[in-house]
């Protein structure tokens, strides 16, 4: 019996060591950095002192690193000379922001426990106290996961979505990553905090699909305010706020929704297609409702991986120095140890 047990364990062990699936789990760092998820929680609230915005920018990188290869924080590594990184890729050029917060809570996490906490953690840790610190929910994160040995600008460009996304095409996408209906609108609910660009929005204010007219879903005296802050050949950079409480977490943005006031296109468009409709008029009633589907949708963006070999990244922009393959695989499987 005993033998069983420890031959059972010793599978467990050995399916656990594989540098490509990792399991990840709550309270992973209890151990080897007990202090990590309050190092990250500290730094993220010194940001937001500084600029409440940083937050809302910080918690959109698990979005745009989670959905390219698993997230991995490919999306955090700047461009080498033979690596296109994915920081300039359509969706996040002149866009992304706030990398400077993230390297401060690296720097921070580095102080405390050297090597032991990865850049792909460190964001999903960071989204959620993004969250709570706006006021919206708490949920138990799951870690473990590594940081990517590179990146793909051109995975980037292919997988992210435009602001001009129709429902169907939004539906399709987050289905590729087996997210449902419900985990599209709720996780949308993110646009509760931040802002965008008026270059996010000029097409439908003026021109919406080639038709010369402005999107007819559009509340005639919010679009008056935006074609006053966005002027036809304006200023693309020009910021204006997702939902009507833009640093506060919570069901407004439904709310605006239904009033025909979201910002863009693939926000307002969740409203307009019958399929997704009903979630929007559910949260918007309910924000138990959509805390609880907000979590359960940022828990499973989170379970995305690559199954591709990686490592504890020291600084998020740059992969560890170079050692050869082996030596990288052999450092990830002894961490687990
Ligand atoms: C459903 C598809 C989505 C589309 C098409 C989309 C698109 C956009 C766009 C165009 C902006 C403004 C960027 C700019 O104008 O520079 C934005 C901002 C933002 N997005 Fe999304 N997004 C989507 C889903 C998500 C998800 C799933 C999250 C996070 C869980 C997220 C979090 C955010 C946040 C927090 C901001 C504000 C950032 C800031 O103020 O810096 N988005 N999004
Ligand atoms: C939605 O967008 C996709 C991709 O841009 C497009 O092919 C499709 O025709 C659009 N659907 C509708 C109903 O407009
Ligand atoms: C989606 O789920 C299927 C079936 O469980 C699985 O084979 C597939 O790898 C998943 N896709 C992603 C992107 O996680
Ligand atoms: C609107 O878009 C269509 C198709 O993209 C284009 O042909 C047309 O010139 C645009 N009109 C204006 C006023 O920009
Ligand atoms: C926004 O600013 C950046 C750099 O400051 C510039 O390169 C870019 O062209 C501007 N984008 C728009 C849409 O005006």
């Amino acid at each position: 019996m005993a033998f069983y047990l420890w031959f059972f364990f010793l599978i467990l062990q050995i399916l656990n060591h594989s540098a490509i699936c990792t399991t990840l789990k709550t309270n992973f760092y209890s151990e080897t950095c007990p202090k990590a998820e309050v190092i990250v929680k500290e730094v993220m609230k010194k940001a937001m002192r500084k600029e409440a915005r940083s937050i809302a920018s910080v918690m959109r990188l698990q979005f745009h690193d989670c959905f390219v290869n698993g997230c991995d924080a490919s999306l955090l590594l700047d461009d080498t000379p033979n690596m296109l990184g994915e920081k300039l890729a359509l969706s996040n050029i002149d866009s992304l922001r706030s990398y400077d917060v993230v390297d401060e809570v690296k720097e921070a996490l580095e102080k405390a426990c050297p090597g032991v906490v990865s850049c792909a953690d460190l964001l999903v840790i960071a989204a959620r106290d993004a969250v709570v610190l706006s006021g919206g929910p708490y949920w138990e994160v799951k870690l473990g996961r590594l940081d990517s040995l590179t990146a793909s600008q051109e995975d980037s460009n292919k997988i992210m979505p435009s602001p001009r996304s129709n429902a169907t095409y939004l539906i399709d996408l987050f289905s590729r990553f087996n997210l449902s209906v419900q985990d599209l609108v709720a996780l949308s609910g993110s646009h509760s905090i931040g802002k965008g660009r008026c270059f996010s929005i000029v097409f439908r204010l003026y021109n919406q699909s080639g038709s010369g007219r402005p999107d007819p879903a559009i509340e005639p005296s919010f679009r008056e305010k935006l074609d006053k802050l966005c002027p036809l050949g304006g200023d693309g950079n020009v910021t204006g706020d997702l939902d009507a409480t833009p640093e506060i977490f919570d069901n407004q943005y439904f709310k605006d929704l239904v009033n025909g006031r979201g910002f863009l296109n693939s926000d307002q468009t969740l409203f307009t297609y019958p399929i997704t409709r009903e979630y929007v008029r559910v949260f918007s009633i309910n924000q138990e409702s959509f805390f609880k589907a907000f979590a359960q949708g940022m828990i499973k963006m989170g379970d995305l991986q690559s199954g591709r070999p990686g490592e504890i990244r020291r600084n998020c922009r740059v992969v560890n120095s170079h050692r050869p393959r082996v030596e990288v695989l052999f450092e990830t499987s002894k961490r687990k140890e």
